[in-house]
């Protein structure tokens, strides 16, 4: 009987949808929130530097996400070519992480350190002189921006309140570590330190 009230009243039904449907949701997200694996920084990890952040910024601006994700999969055919698969620890202080779901180009999770600085002023600027064969837009504007500093320990506090362990130290002296610098600079900090706290094979 009840089950006929139920299939014949359309609202009682819709309200009960919702709940079984919340229900299944909030058990498969409500744990998350508690598994260390998902919360703690991976050993090693350290919050950007306020060069890195704004090189960040930069690269956010740009749309680099829209070609590039930051998310190696858990595949032999990834980890052969990228290094170690990422793991959830290794993204605690990004807000909001870069996963991207569009890969035009490679992944960039691991690039740290896989080409030296020159490599990457030479390629932003315009990527046919060391990859012949790539497609990818160059960005020359970024050696003429410079950074004023203006607005960086204001980046440094919003992350902060984001749980990013900032000392008063780091945001008083984040105007002087970036003054002067080009966006240039800030996004070949940001790229070089990209997934270095974990050693991947290559
Ligand atoms: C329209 C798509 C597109 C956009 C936008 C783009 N890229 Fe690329 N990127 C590529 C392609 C394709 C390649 C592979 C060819 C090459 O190395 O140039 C690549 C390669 C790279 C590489 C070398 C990776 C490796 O492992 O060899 C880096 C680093 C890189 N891009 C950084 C960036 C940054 C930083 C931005 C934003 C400022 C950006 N890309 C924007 C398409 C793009």
């Amino acid at each position: 009987m009840s089950h006929e009230k139920v299939e014949t009243n359309i609202g009682l039904m819709a309200i009960l949808v919702i709940i079984v449907i919340s229900i299944g949701g909030l058990i498969e997200i409500v744990p998350l929130f508690f598994l260390k694996d998902t919360t703690e920084p991976v050993k090693g990890l350290k919050p950007y530097t306020a060069l890195q952040l704004e090189g960040r910024d930069v690269y956010i601006r740009e749309g680099c996400y829209v070609c590039h994700s930051q998310m190696i999969r858990p595949f032999r055919a990834e980890t052969e070519r990228y290094g170690h698969y990422s793991v959830a620890g290794e993204f605690v202080y990004d807000h909001p992480f870069q996963w991207g779901s569009k890969r035009t180009g490679p992944d960039l999770h691991r690039v740290g350190g896989r080409y030296s600085d020159d490599w990457h002023r030479v390629h932003l600027t315009n990527p046919r002189l060391v990859v012949p064969e790539s497609n990818m837009p160059g960005f020359p504007w970024l050696n003429e921006n410079k950074l004023d500093g203006e607005n960086t320990p204001a980046k440094l506090k919003a992350m902060k309140l984001l749980g990013v362990p900032y000392s008063d130290d780091d945001i008083a002296g984040a105007t002087d570590a970036v003054k002067g610098k080009t966006e240039m600079d800030a996004l070949i900090a940001y790229l070089q330190v990209l997934g270095t706290s974990i050693k991947s094979r290559r």
